[in-house]
This record gives C-alpha cells, sequence and structure tokens, in this order.
C-alpha cells in the first residue's frame, strides 16, 4: 500500500512504501487537494432543503430521516479531502450513497448543503459552461456501464471528449490512438463496442477518460459488472496508471479488497455518512466501530499491515543483527524473511534502526490479536478499545 506523493509537483513520481499517516482527519497534508468537501449533504424528497439545518433530525438514522420527512438522505455531512495524485477510495455497501456523493462532485446531482471546491475554485458557484468544462475536461467519469457510443468504433469512442472541445479529426484520432495503446487495446481501434468483450469495452472507457488528460478520474464502480480475472487486470492497469503518471483519482466501490489494492485512502461509508477515512493499514488495523471492525474481519492482515505497526522495541544486541526492512513493508514479506533466517528482522529507516519484528509479532499480526499500536512500545494488554481481542495482551506480550 502506498500514500499519496508527499511532493505534489512531482506526480509522476512512483509512490514508495511509505509510513501510513496516524492522523485519521478529513484533510490530507500533501499540498494543495484536488477537491475539498465540507459538510456535505444530499437529501431527496419534498422540502429537502430544510434537512440538514434541522438539528432535531441531523441526529436521527436514514431510516427516521425518511419515516419522519418522506426524504432521501443520501449524503449525510460529509468531509473530506482528496490530495493531488492519491487515489482516492469511496467503499461502502450498495445504498450507502457512493453514488450520490461521486456526482455531487460535478453536480451531476445537486448538492443540498455544504461547501465543494476543486483547486480551490467553488463548483457551487460555476456557471454551465464553467460546469460543462469541469466535466469535460477538469474530472472525467467513468461508469460502470462503460456507457459506448454502440456505433462508433472504439477510436471515435475515445475521441468523442475531444471532438466535443472542437479538436481536429487528425489530431483527436491520433491522440485516441495513443490512448488505445495506453490501456492495451492495440490494433482494435476499427472494432465497435459489441465487438469486444466487457473487459475490453470498459477499457475503452477508460481511454475515453483518459484522453481528454483530466486532472481527476471519477470512478463509480467501474469494474463491478466484470469476471473475477478481467476485474485483476483492470485494477493492476489502474494502479499502473496512477504508479506512472500520478494522476488522482476518485473510486467508488463496494468491494473491500478492491478498496485495499487500490486505494491510497479509503472512505467507508454507511447511511450516507462517512464511518472512517483512512489508510487501507488504518481501517484494518484499527477499525473506528463494530461496523467497520465487522466489515475487515476476513481481511488479509499480513498483507496490509505495516511492519511500522507490528514492530516492537530492539533489545540489546538486537539492533546489530538479521535482515533490514524498511517501515512500510508489509507483514506478509516479514514474514517471508523471518522464516528465511530464522531470526528476527529489524525495521530500519534512514539507517537507524527503529524497531523489531519476530515469529511472535508477526504471528500476533495474522492472528488479529495485535493491538493497536505504532511504536510496539509496551504491549497494549487490556486498552484494546475495542475489547474484541480477550488474549491481545498475552500474545501481544513477547
Ligand atoms: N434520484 C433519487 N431519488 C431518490 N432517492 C435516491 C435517488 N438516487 C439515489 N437515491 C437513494 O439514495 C441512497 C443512496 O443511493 P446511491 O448513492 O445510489 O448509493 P450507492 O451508490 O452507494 O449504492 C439510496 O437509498 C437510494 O435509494
Ligand atoms: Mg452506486
Amino acid at each position: 500500500m502506498t500514500a499519496a506523493p508527499a511532493n505534489p509537483s512531482a506526480p509522476s513520481a512512483p509512490s514508495a512504501p511509505s509510513a501510513p499517516s496516524e492522523t485519521d482527519t478529513a484533510t490530507s497534508k500533501a499540498g494543495d487537494p484536488v477537491f475539498s468537501v465540507r459538510n456535505l449533504w444530499k437529501v431527496f424528497g419534498p422540502k429537502a432543503g430544510r434537512v440538514p439545518g434541522d438539528t432535531s433530525l441531523t441526529g436521527l438514522s436514514a431510516a427516521e430521516v425518511r419515516e419522519r420527512t418522506g426524504c432521501t438522505a443520501a449524503v449525510r455531512d460529509v468531509s473530506f479531502d482528496v490530495a493531488r495524485g492519491e487515489v482516492f477510495v469511496v467503499m461502502g455497501l450498495s445504498g450507502s450513497g457512493k453514488s450520490t456523493l461521486v456526482r455531487c462532485l460535478t453536480r451531476l446531482i445537486e448538492p443540498t448543503a455544504g461547501t465543494l471546491h476543486i483547486d480551490g475554485e467553488d463548483v457551487l458557484a460555476m456557471d454551465r459552461a464553467r460546469l460543462r468544462e469541469l466535466r469535460r475536461t477538469r474530472a472525467a467519469m467513468v461508469f460502470q456501464h462503460f456507457g459506448l457510443l454502440p456505433h462508433r468504433t472504439v477510436t471515435d469512442n475515445v475521441a468523442y471528449g475531444l471532438e466535443i472541445q472542437g479538436m481536429g479529426r487528425a489530431e483527436r484520432r491520433a491522440r485516441a490512438a495513443e490512448m488505445i495503446d495506453k490501456v492495451g487495446l492495440t490494433g482494435l481501434g476499427g472494432r465497435r463496442p459489441g465487438q469486444l468483450s466487457g473487459g475490453q469495452q470498459q477499457r475503452v472507457g477508460l481511454a475515453r477518460a483518459l484522453a481528454v488528460d483530466p486532472e481527476v478520474l471519477l470512478f463509480d464502480e467501474p469494474f463491478s459488472a466484470l469476471d473475477p480475472l478481467i476485474r485483476r487486470d483492470m485494477q493492476e492497469e489502474v494502479i499502473r496508471l496512477h504508479r506512472e503518471e500520478g494522476r488522482t483519482m476518485v473510486f467508488i466501490t463496494h468491494d473491500l479488497s478492491e478498496a485495499l489494492r487500490i486505494g491510497d485512502r479509503i472512505a467507508l461509508m454507511r447511511d450516507g455518512e462517512i464511518v472512517q477515512l483512512g489508510t487501507p493499514e488504518e481501517i484494518v488495523a484499527a477499525p473506528a466501530d463494530d461496523y467497520v471492525r465487522d466489515f475487515v474481519r476476513d481481511v488479509p492482515r499480513e498483507q496490509v499491515i505495516s511492519v511500522r505497526r507490528a514492530m516492537r522495541p530492539a533489545l540489546a544486541g538486537e539492533a546489530g543483527t538479521g535482515v533490514a526492512l524498511a517501515p512500510g513493508t508489509v507483514v506478509a514479506e516479514a514474514i517471508e524473511a523471518v522464516a528465511r533466517s530464522g531470526e528476527h528482522v529489524r525495521v530500519v529507516e534512514d539507517g537507524r534502526t527503529l524497531g523489531v519484528v519476530d515469529h511472535a509479532r508477526l504471528l500476533a499480526v495474522v492472528a488479529g490479536l495485535d493491538p493497536d499500536t505504532d511504536t510496539g512500545t509496551e504491549p497494549d494488554a487490556g486498552t484494546d478499545p475495542g475489547g474484541s481481542h480477550t488474549t491481545g495482551g498475552e500474545v501481544a506480550a513477547v
């Protein structure tokens, strides 16, 4: 897992494994955000506008609000920043408000209340022309059902946004050909969408979005309709694009493993609200509540949790021996190193040993017994906030 590049002026730099942030706030730290969303509401239904301001309603569940008012509060008081160059995932079950939220970002759905900025510009104050430009060139959307024009060739589908912009035929076809190569469809430019597999059609959708060179790509469950293996391919495609171009992405999914695989940060939604916002590691290692804990219960923790979180202080003599791993290394890799060498490994940053992980620490992570600690100092016996791991203290106290 990677964090957003720290330097927004170098968006093409591959995002290196780095320490997860320990804060769990709406704001990101890397430079000026692309999107900045504060207290955003979308309420559907009669007199929707009165719901966000009504304190007798804001504390209620979505079902209670519906019962009282006949309104559906699809997005409720949501705040977050999308940092430049990050893959920001919005995850939640069907009906949790994900599509409504991502459509609010470009006002395909008009928010009911709150503020919304892109690059510091007030999206809610944009006139029609400015909005059109936002959707066409700054924030391109990739949809679940591709949205391709069936009678046009792949090339003309990919070039569609450029055509709308008024780009000349030769230029836009050349640009389309470039995008078709980029998404791995070389040679298929003359086909029609109906002559392509689902995965290939979604690659066309992706190429079409990329063709306008948008500042941010918005994906609404783009791979949900695809077979698992193809889906995996597409996820890797997104990761590759992100790594090579550093493009900012907002990615909606209901699939936790997809979210963990591609997200730099994940906003987990329930009932229109963000219940937790953090790195994959933060969400898996320190779920905000029972709902999130339940959600991440079956995650292979060793593939998400880093040795920085798993380590304990080095004892006398340990700091000088053992294989050295970077703090962002996932536990799965450390297991391999420990299994090979038969001894602990060191967690080293800038030549300094931060701590060590040994068999016991690694097993505790796999077993889900590691307390939420990033320092590994005193084992947090009995301080597990959720209290769900009754034996956590014993095992961690190695
Ligand atoms: N146009 C609409 N009118 C009324 N209710 C809507 C509308 N669009 C979505 N909703 C409701 O808002 C909630 C969130 O929907 P949606 O954003 O589509 O969720 P998700 O994308 O997470 O599945 C659901 O209860 C849905 O029924
Ligand atoms: Mg949806």
